[in-house]
């Protein structure tokens, strides 16, 4: 399979400052040496607690921040050190849908301005006639007729408008996107509706998705590869059902034991429950970040940190119970 994203060595760091001089105190470390690749027309999943970094590692791939070191490629093309020619054109091929559709759309637009505005700035050489023949195609292919052109995003409702946030995101014809928790604010009712869209879709125009949520049910069912992070870490990454049947990181089964438990005869003895909060990202724990928190935590936990362990095909984890 052809790598679509290579992530190498991703450091990102948040300067801390203080005082008159605007002096750096310190930092917050929101990513801390991440790899992975993601193969085209694949699902990778990124999952993990609330400020652990999800969010800024899909923000960093897609060139909307800069990495403080390591590495992005896309499609072979480096783009952390790309010229702005080439970052335009890689944008065009990438997208993000965000959690909450209203924050993201412009309230003041119309569905048609939204919808429209990429092709103002990307393709000017479109005649009016054919972006409004586009604008249709687009609303047709997220199950929304052309009657929304004129409205508003605050007369929708919150799928309505997840709907009309993935249009946009898909005015281009990107070929990768950053679904970043696409599906958190909506009602439990809806989040399927859009969770099956977002498959339709990937299945018709052939995209490659990094799929960001902290419900571990939705990554189940839509990815084909998932990533455990924790702060700012990936500690387990495995094909999804392997993770799920066979997790191996203290950290990933934690999360996995958190998850409500439909079979009242299940036996529960060997759960274990994640305890405390997340540690700070300004001040670190040593060695293996979750030895604050972890069950198994050994001497040698606090002081080395665990390299990676291949544990099969696509299956590594980082833990010293592992080697
Ligand atoms: N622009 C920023 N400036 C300073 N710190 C930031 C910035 N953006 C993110 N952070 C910090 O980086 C860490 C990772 O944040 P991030 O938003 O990536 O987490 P997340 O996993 O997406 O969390 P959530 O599930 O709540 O969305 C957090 O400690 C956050 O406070
Ligand atoms: S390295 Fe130690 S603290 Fe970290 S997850 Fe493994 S057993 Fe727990
Ligand atoms: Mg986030």
């Amino acid at each position: 399979m052809n790598k679509f994203i290579e992530v190498k060595n991703l450091v990102k760091e948040f300067p801390i400052k203080k005082g008159f001089f605007n002096k750096q105190v310190g930092a917050v470390h929101a990513i801390n040496n991440i790899s992975f690749d993601i193969f085209k027309g694949e699902t990778l999943g990124l999952v993990g607690e609330s400020g652990c970094g999800k969010s800024t590692t899909g923000r960093c791939v897609l060139g909307l921040i800069p990495p403080t070191s390591g590495s992005v490629k896309i499609n072979n093309i480096e783009i952390t050190s790309a010229d702005s020619k080439t970052i335009q054109h890689l944008r065009k091929k990438m997208q993000i849908i965000f959690q909450n559709p209203y924050s993201s759309l412009n309230p003041r637009m119309t569905v048609k301005d939204i919808l429209r505005e990429p092709f103002i700035i990307h393709e000017k050489n479109l005649s009016k006639k054919d972006v409004d023949k586009k604008l249709i195609e687009l609303l047709d292919m997220v199950g929304m007729s052309e009657s929304v052109l004129n409205r508003y995003p605050h007369e929708f409702s919150g799928g309505q408008r997840q709907r009309i946030g993935i249009a946009r995101a898909l005015t281009l014809r990107p070929e990768f996107i950053v679904a970043d928790e696409p599906v958190s604010a909506l009602d439990i009712s809806i989040q399927a509706q859009i969770i099956n869209l977002l498959q339709k879709l990937k299945n018709e125009l052939n995209l490659t998705y990094l799929f960001i949520s902290h419900d571990l049910s939705v990554i189940r069912y839509v990815c084909d590869r998932v990533a455990v992070m924790y702060l700012g870490e990936i500690v387990e990454i495995a094909p999804t059902q392997e993770l799920y049947s066979n997790p191996k990181h203290p950290y990933t089964q934690a999360l996995l034991n958190s998850v409500p438990v439909p079979d009242p005869n299940k036996d529960l003895s060997s759960r274990i429950i994640l305890k405390g909060d997340l540690p700070s990202p300004v001040t670190m724990p040593s060695g293996c970040k979750f030895h604050t928190r972890c069950p198994y935590v050994m001497d040698i936990c606090s002081k080395v940190d665990p390299e990676y362990t291949e544990l099969s095909q696509n299956h590594k984890a980082k833990c010293h119970l592992l080697n």
